[in-house]
Parts: structure tokens; C-alpha cells; sequence
């Protein structure tokens, strides 16, 4: 019972479960629980001082990163994604889903599904990840044509229609500075980098920079659709 309400609520200790039973203030089912060591499982109704305690498995969240912060579960200088979550949303085991540089923006996933990340991050998936870019000098005609012929998986290039140095573009795979790269080769620079979509899903456009919002389960699934990948 205290390993059960500890992994579902942040902010309740195992010793912490153990003096609230102490006080009665622990019910199983509607019975006041009298041992902190009880055996409880999924199914069971567990509360807290009258507020149920709603049973998750894993968490997703989408949180709209900052410039500035880095997404690893350590750093000792930065500030990590880690440090922007919200007491109440924090879970032991949350971590990254993916990278983005410090000086990106927009969706990084955390969780602690370590089996979806995996396959979200799997090059054999092939997730795509959106990105909307501004760069340096005007995009040119050749740029989208240079992208599908991408040598490691073709990558998508959509110009903006009203600005001359705006796009965005969907990647298959994220290597290491992939974006920055691929318009460096073209002669271009990015000065401006934000992900705006993880597989079908997009980042909330309401969703301030620095803030989170929890996943629900029917768009988990969105993360790892795939549908507009056409392998050669
Ligand atoms: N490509 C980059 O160059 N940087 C990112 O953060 C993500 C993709």
C-alpha cells in the first residue's frame, strides 16, 4: 500500500503513507487500511484523506521547452527539462523522450514508459518530428528537392507561402544537430528552432513556454503514428 500511493503521489513518502494509516486516514475500497504494507493491486480503490488516489501506470507529458534549458536528466550548470515540471505532475523515473538542443524550443515528451520511448525513438519506427524553422537568408527553390534526396531518410522541406525565411520541415530521424546540419550543407544558417509535432501530434499552440500538460492515453498513441513516412 505505502509503494502504491508513494508512485502515484510526488508529494506523499512511504513513511509518510505509513503515519497516515497510523491515523486512520487510509482507505482500501472504503475500509480504513490499519497496515501500510497491505497488498493492493491495480484494481483496488485507494484513498488518500477522502481523495481517491487515481492508479497510472506510466505518465506523457508534453511540456513547450524553453531556450536555455537542456533536456537531460543531469546538468550541472543548466537548467534540465526535469526541473520544469510541476511538483503535482512529477514521478520518479520520468525522463526525456528524445533531445533537443539547449538553444531549441518546443515539444520534448517526458515519461516513464521506457518501452514507448524506445519505439518512439527507434530509427526503425521512424516517427516523424516537425519542426518550424526561420533561417538566415531566403529559402530556395532547390531546398525541398535537396531534402527528399536526404541521404540517410529523405526529410520533407515546406516553405512558408508569406515568409521568405521560414519553413518547416519533418524529420525521420533525429541525428545529432540534424536540422542546423542539413541547411548549413545548403549554405543557409538556422537562427531560429522550435518542435512543433511528434509523430501526429502537435505541441499545444495554448501551451506558454516552460509549462507542461499530461497526455492523455487516446494521444499517446498519436506520438508513434507514422502514416506520412514512404520508405524508398
Ligand atoms: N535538429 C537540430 O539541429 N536541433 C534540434 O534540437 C533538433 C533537430
Amino acid at each position: 500500500l505505502d509503494k502504491f500511493v508513494s508512485s502515484q503521489r510526488n508529494d506523499i513518502s512511504r513513511s509518510m503513507v505509513r503515519e497516515l494509516c497510523r491515523k486512520g486516514q487510509v482507505t482500501v475500497n472504503g475500509k480504513v487500511a490499519k497496515a501500510a504494507d497491505a497488498k493492493v493491486s491495480e484494481n483496488d480503490i485507494v484513498a488518500v484523506k477522502g481523495v481517491e488516489i487515481c492508479y497510472k501506470k506510466f505518465v506523457y507529458i508534453m511540456m513547450n521547452k524553453p531556450q536555455g534549458v537542456v533536456c537531460s536528466t543531469r546538468d550541472g550548470e543548466s537548467k534540465t527539462v526535469l526541473e520544469l515540471v510541476p511538483p503535482e505532475m512529477f514521478r520518479e523515473g520520468l525522463f526525456p523522450a528524445g533531445r533537443l538542443d539547449k538553444d531549441t524550443e518546443g515539444f520534448v515528451l517526458l515519461t516513464d514508459d521506457g518501452a514507448l520511448a524506445h519505439r518512439m525513438l527507434s530509427p526503425k519506427t521512424h516517427v516523424p518530428k516537425t519542426y518550424f524553422v526561420r533561417l538566415r537568408d531566403p529559402w530556395q527553390e532547390n531546398y525541398a528537392q535537396a531534402f527528399a534526396e536526404e541521404k540517410c531518410l529523405p526529410a520533407e522541406f515546406s516553405a512558408s507561402v508569406n515568409c521568405p525565411d521560414e519553413c518547416t520541415v519533418v524529420l525521420h530521424e533525429g541525428k545529432y544537430h540534424q536540422v542546423k546540419r542539413m541547411f548549413e550543407k545548403l549554405g543557409n544558417k538556422v537562427v531560429f528552432l522550435k518542435r512543433i509535432k511528434i509523430g501526429e501530434l502537435p505541441l499545444d499552440p495554448d501551451l506558454p513556454l516552460g509549462s507542461c500538460l499530461e497526455i492523455m492515453h487516446k494521444d499517446v498513441e498519436r506520438l508513434l503514428t507514422t502514416k506520412s513516412f514512404k520508405c524508398k
